[in-house]
């Protein structure tokens, strides 16, 4: 059930969406249905997805500009790569657009995008920039999180969710489950998320003498990723997930070809602006190395993220 309190051309700008099932009511602010689910609960879990919220709402603002480097730019080269092989078409979801970086890719190629986001700011920031390309009228934009799809079943062509949404999904599992679900029976999948497993980071624990950095990260696949603004800190809890893991989750999801690579396996990514793009020297041919490792066991379980591509 759909109330509608304010309108702006055909778009519904405030208004309510009424669950004719269980009567919850769903408010539609700046013109975004706002279905964060897990906000609606209670305890720890909703306060743990309320930091998550915060957290991203405050990254919204530095997002593009830290991750303006070579290696995060090397990085999005081998996730559109992943991503062109998934022939994109059709109905897609863009699950943590962020600030749009795939889903303006995908509007720009003629999919109808569904963006998610858990975060509002995020999810404003992407609209702004769709209106600023044209491309507004390809996309439709939900406030979700990426454990609570809601969507109906086998709506879908196409699933993104690219660095990390699924980190910060307390239940990753339901989650899984249900992306499997809102997609086509010859639906598609590219994710891509913080691994447990990352050379880079023993090989830094080590040469750094921090050590019990290693123990640590080995023994608890939780952690929380922390970000400053001048004095206030923020955090967001965190799932780091393995190979083996996220293989099984999308095969437990009804995925039957998994494919799981790695990124940034030789060098850290840096998280600041620096004005230059390209890796330059050794960091060349360390990616020139790893462009050719990316799939092959064991350097597929090493990097600092997983890319999977699955198919139903
Ligand atoms: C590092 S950003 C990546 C954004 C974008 N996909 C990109 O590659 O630039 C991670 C995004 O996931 C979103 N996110 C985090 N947890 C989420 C969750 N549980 N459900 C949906 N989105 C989430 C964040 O708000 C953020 O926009």
């Amino acid at each position: 059930m759909l109330d509608v309190k304010k309108r702006r051309k055909e778009h519904v700008w405030t208004g309510m969406l009424t669950c004719k099932k269980c009567r919850n009511n769903y408010p539609i602010i700046e013109g975004i249905p706002d279905l964060n689910l897990p906000r609606a609960g209670k305890g720890l879990i909703k306060y743990k997805y309320v930091q998550v919220e915060k957290y991203y709402n405050h990254y919204a603002a530095v997002h593009d500009l830290n991750y303006h480097n070579p290696e995060l730019y090397y990085m999005r080269k081998v996730e559109n790569h992943v991503i062109l092989l998934s022939r994109p078409e059709g109905t897609v979801v863009d699950i943590g657009c962020g600030t749009g970086k795939q889903t303006l890719f995908l509007a720009s190629i003629n999919c109808r995008v569904y963006a998610v986001d858990i975060s509002r700011k995020m999810l404003l920031t992407t609209r702004r920039k769709a209106y600023g390309l044209g491309l507004q009228d390809k996309i439709e934009f939900v406030q979700a999180s990426a454990d609570y799809l809601p969507f109906q079943e086998g709506v879908f062509d196409r699933a993104y969710s690219i660095f990390g949404a699924y980190n910060h999904a307390l239940n990753y599992r339901e989650g899984f489950n249900r992306l499997g679900k809102i997609l086509k029976g010859n639906g598609e999948a590219v994710i891509s998320v913080f691994n447990q497993y990352r050379l880079t980071w023993w090989l830094y624990s080590i040469f750094t003498f921090k050590t019990r950095w290693i123990k640590k990260a080995l023994k608890s696949k939780q952690t929380y990723l922390r970000h400053r603004v001048r004095r206030r800190k923020y955090k967001a809890w965190t799932h780091l997930y393995t190979y083996d893991e996220i293989k099984q989750l999308l095969r437990d999801a009804g995925f039957r070809s998994i494919y799981v690579g790695s990124i940034l396996i030789f060098f850290k990514p840096e998280f600041k602006y620096t004005p230059q793009t390209e890796l330059k020297g050794v960091k060349y041919l360390l990616g020139k190395i790893e462009d050719k490792l990316r799939w092959v066991p064991p350097f597929n379980r090493l990097g600092t993220y997983l890319i999977v591509w699955a198919k139903k």
